[in-house]
């Protein structure tokens, strides 16, 4: 559990790096589409796994009982982000630079804006969680 948490806080640390790069490359006149894709590929290289490793720990966390609202929120705004990881994804798939820059400027800087928020929310209630799975252990 604690493990699992020292992973996830250090992923949110890499996706803030990878983010304040993409941003570096948004702050410039003239796009770079290639090194805003490759930097793309390495968001999904740690996001998905991240993902699916925090929604298992929630899931676990609430059959642990009692649940928190957070949980469900944060399993909520995986799917909203996961909307816009979709977008992205396509939009780089299809190679066209065009459309790979309206989805970074739209879909993209809505992600890095919730994810953002996301993961400063998640980041605090890590630290409930423990307590609450510190406490079972204690009782079992
Ligand atoms: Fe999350
Ligand atoms: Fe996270």
């Amino acid at each position: 559990m604690k493990k699992s948490i020292e992973t996830l806080k250090g992923e949110h640390e890499a996706i803030r790096g990878i983010f304040d790069k993409v941003e570096g490359c948004l702050s410039v006149d003239e796009l770079d589409v290639g090194n805003l894709a490759n930097l793309l590929h390495d968001f999904g290289k740690i996001w998905d796994a991240h993902e699916l490793m925090e929604e298992n720990l929630f899931h676990l966390s609430q059959e642990k009982g009692p649940p928190f609202p957070e949980e469900t929120m944060f399993l909520e705004q995986h799917k909203e982000l996961r909307g816009h990881w979709k977008v992205l994804q396509d939009a780089v798939g299809s190679s066209d630079d065009a459309r790979i820059k309206v989805a970074i400027e739209t879909d993209g800087k809505m992600l890095m804006e919730k994810l953002k928020s996301h993961m400063g929310s998640e980041d605090d209630f890590f630290e409930i969680m423990a307590e609450k799975f510190e406490g079972l252990e204690e009782s079992d």
